[in-house]
């Protein structure tokens, strides 16, 4: 029997509503959740990466200090996990860093995730693993969503099924079952919570929709919503993937100009909840399978949207036969599975183990991900 071995996953996602901190305890390929917290980016931080999305430019004397300051943030994140726990540092094998993606462009290609791997390693003391999405795009793939891979492994008792991770922008990935001979396909489906997090925070001063309760009491605006699902985004087919720079406040502004469309701040979240579900729904509807048995038929939800009732409520009303419910149900901590990825890809490129993302991101092939620094 292999002895077990802790790794440390550390995530921001587009929201860049904070670092989330994941203890992973790995050993035959099982992977458990021992600890996780989420730790609050400082104000002035989270503020000048959300300015980023909407006008990627930047000094580069202001670059190299957000650089700096991400990685900071990560190593506190780091020590406020360790504080809360008993485990040794000697006992963690690495550390594996997501950083703060700051431009995605996959046309381009190019990836760049912010929070320098050698501040973490030299302040941590733990080898840090980082950089993953790079790699992929050197091979052609859209360096996103990653999160299809880990899926696999994660819900390895639930397949086939769904995963949809509902963070800033949302992903699905299609997960076969044991016997199933097809391969995994994931993609970012649009937009998740970034839309309906920007109109609560201009427009009703609170971080984000608790619950949805305010997106509940408005009324959806067909119009708008029907604009809106022309994106081309939403019609083309994977691989794809995006980012805030493409789902932004002003391209719903812009929208709502153009069709001369005056709306409250409720009626509009209820509009942009809506454009979320629906188009997660439609988009794993369209999922072609050769035999009709195989089809998942389950739904699990991931991410910060799990805890929205009513985006969850919307996205079964859409997907009535499937089943749609928060991983919380089956035990698995809806935030924490992205900085377990963290974790678990830190585990792979130590290993030297290909991730098997090809069939998601369209890279030639699997391919090692993500740099190791020392400490
Ligand atoms: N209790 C809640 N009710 C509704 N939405 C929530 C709740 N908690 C978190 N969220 C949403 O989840 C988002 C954060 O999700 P997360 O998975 O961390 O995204 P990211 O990976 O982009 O950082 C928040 O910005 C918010 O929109
Ligand atoms: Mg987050």
């Amino acid at each position: 029997m292999q002895q077990p071995k802790y790794f440390i996953g550390l995530m921001s996602g587009t929201s860049a509503d904070g670092v989330d901190a994941a203890l992973i305890k790995s050993s035959n390929h099982e992977i458990q959740l021992i600890d996780f917290i989420s730790t609050e980016l400082p104000t002035q931080l989270k503020q000048s990466l959300l300015k980023l999305n909407a006008n990627p430019n930047i000094h580069l004397e202001e670059f190299c200090s957000l650089h700096k300051k991400v990685a900071d943030s990560f190593i506190s994140a780091t020590q406020a996990l360790l504080s809360q726990n008993t485990i040794k540092i000697e006992k963690i094998t690495a550390i594996g860093s997501h950083g703060q993606t700051i431009y995605h462009a996959p046309d381009l290609p190019m990836t760049l995730q912010i929070g320098h791997p050698a501040f973490i390693a030299k302040n941590t003391g733990i080898t840090t693993v980082a950089d993953f999405r790079v790699d992929d795009m050197a091979l052609g793939g859209q360096g996103a969503p990653f999160a299809p891979a880990f899926h696999k492994a994660l819900f390895s008792q639930e397949n086939p099924c769904f995963v949809v991770n509902i963070g800033g922008i949302a992903n699905v990935s299609c997960l076969p079952g044991k016997q199933d001979n097809q391969k995994i396909i994931g993609w970012d489906t649009g937009p998740g919570n970034s839309l309906m997090d920007e109109v609560c925070h201009t427009e009703l001063n609170i971080p984000y929709d608790p619950s949805g309760k305010n997106a509940r009491q408005g009324n959806i605006h067909n119009k708008l919503l029907n604009e809106m699902l022309k994106h081309p985004y939403f019609l083309a087919n994977y691989p794809k993937s995006t980012g805030r720079d493409t789902f932004h406040a002003k391209w719903v502004k812009t929208l709502l100009s153009n069709l001369n469309i005056e709306m409250s701040a409720i009626d509009l979240l209820a509009t942009l909840c809506e454009l979320t579900a629906l188009s997660i729904a439609q988009q794993i509807k369209s999922v072609k399978y050769s035999s009709k048995d195989m089809l998942p038929l389950k739904v699990w939800v991931v991410g910060g949207g799990a805890y929205n009732d009513y985006l969850l409520e919307r996205l079964q009303l859409h997907l009535k036969s499937y089943s749609v419910a928060s991983s919380q149900l089956i035990d698995i901590n809806p935030s924490a599975v992205e900085a377990m990825m963290c974790a678990w890809l830190a585990e792979q490129r130590l290993n030297n183990k290909p991730v098997e993302l090809a069939s998601v991101t369209g890279a030639k092939r699997n391919a090692v991900l993500g740099g190791t620094w020392h400490p």
